[in-house]
């Protein structure tokens, strides 16, 4: 075997070690895992799609790290994976079955699917995805998030022939994003309501992630769930990541989390979601509150739209100068929120309103029957405000649970 590790490279690899070549370097690492040797001033650099691979031996250094891996792992007891919640996962995962290949969703990057313990005989939806895109901060984040219960439980997680497999709870109800695409929010009253519900939920997940100094990085209306008792789960925690020394860089990543956060609610609230969080931030900042009117659904009225502007300006104030004590902190508009808005009541109020409609688009996705337990909704301390708060027409609809 020849050696190349004397500045040849391979088809996988390339070789820079120049002071002028740092910034390329740091650009690689990025993209890139590398071997560095500092006695031979060398940083030898392959692609992350070489993760766990099996790939030809270059060089007598390759030869030596996969040796040093592999006794490390010996020596270490190290698992391939990890069962968070052995009720939902066995040990001996490899006898999951698809349950027909059911796919919950997918992303650009992954496939989520239905597949049951057939141990256990419980369903969790599993994705997957290469080993080169995985971080750990990925499941730093998404444990953290999920304690406080703003995240599908993460039940088990697998290095698997350069994968990394993520079996999860399968969450009920419906994201963001469909929500935003059907014909749910058909009068401003009830998309207000759901506007404030939710923004109240993404406020609380992302304060939850920023105590624990993570930002999300992927927030979007498609990594939201709704679930049918008006609860918000944030997912999807492949751009997650732990706050860094560098602080330009986490006054960014707080900001563009936020900034995702007012469109979510200003689509939901408005029917208009700003177009991109850079225009939001132009808009708002501005106060351009004209050219921001004129993009409203016609049917807010002029107390709502009011609403609207005071809350963005509220949210855009938190992320305004990075040198404000507290920036990003979010804990007054949460409490606007909280004193404004029965947000318990407005939840009950939509719950009854879209229970039915969830359920039956549940059954058309998913195929299989959805577990809504209705009397959540009732089954409360507060039921006499509820109460003066339902109209005639919810308690028809409600069929079989009419109040007397
Ligand atoms: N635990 C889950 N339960 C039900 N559906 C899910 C779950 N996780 C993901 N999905 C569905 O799969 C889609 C893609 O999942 P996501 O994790 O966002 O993948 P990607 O990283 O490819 O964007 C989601 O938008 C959602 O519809
Ligand atoms: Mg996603």
């Amino acid at each position: 075997m020849e050696d190349k590790t004397d500045g040849g490279s391979g088809d996988a690899s390339e070789n820079y070690w120049d002071s002028s070549n740092k910034g390329l370097a740091a650009q690689c690492l990025q993209t890139a895992t590398a071997g560095v040797d500092c006695d031979k001033k060398r940083i030898t650099i392959y692609p992350k799609e070489y993760a766990g691979t099996i790939r030809e031996a270059k060089s007598n250094d390759d030869i030596e790290n996969l040796i040093m891996m592999l006794e490390n792992i010996r020596d270490k007891g190290q698992p391939r994976g990890l069962i968070l919640d052995k009720t939902k996962v066995s040990v001996d995962s490899g006898l999951v079955s698809q349950e027909g290949g059911k796919t919950l969703g997918s992303g650009i990057t992954s496939k989520i699917i239905l597949v049951k313990d057939s141990q256990l005989g419980v369903m969790s939806a599993q994705k997957t995805i290469m080993l080169a895109q995985f971080h750990g901060d990925q499941i730093r984040a998404w444990v953290h998030l999920d304690n406080a219960n703003l995240a599908p439980k993460l039940y088990s997680f697998e290095q698997n022939k350069g994968q990394v497999i993520m079996k999860m709870e399968v969450m009920e109800g419906q994201t963001l994003q469909s929500i935003l695409d059907g014909e749910l929010l058909q009068n401003s009253t009830d998309a207000v309501s759901l506007s404030i519900c939710v923004l109240d939920g993404l406020l609380a997940a992302y304060e939850r992630l920023r105590e624990g100094n993570f930002t999300h990085g992927d927030i979007h209306s498609g990594n939201v769930m709704l679930e049918p008792q008006i609860k918000i789960k944030l997912f999807d925690f492949d751009m997650a990541r732990k706050l860094l020394q560098d602080p330009t860089t986490n006054i960014i990543r707080i900001k563009n989390d936020l900034l995702e956060i007012i469109r979510i609610f200003c689509a939901l609230y408005s029917g208009y979601d700003l177009d991109s969080r850079y225009k939001a931030e132009n808009i708002l900042k501005a106060n351009n509150l004209k050219e921001l009117n004129e993009m409203l659904r016609s049917d807010l009225s002029e107390t709502q739209r009011q609403e609207l502007f005071k809350i963005l300006t509220m949210l855009i104030d938190c992320v305004s100068d990075p040198r404000q004590e507290g920036y990003g902190d979010t804990y007054e508009v949460s409490k606007y929120l909280r004193e404004q808005y029965k947000i318990d009541n407005l939840k009950k109020q939509l719950a009854v309103m879209l229970f039915d409609k969830f359920q039956v688009k549940n059954e058309e996705t998913w195929g299989m029957e959805c577990e809504i337990e209705s009397s959540n909704v009732w089954d409360d301390p507060d039921m006499d405000d509820f109460v003066k708060n339902v109209t005639d027409e919810d308690l028809k609809s409600l069929g079989v649970l009419v109040l007397e």
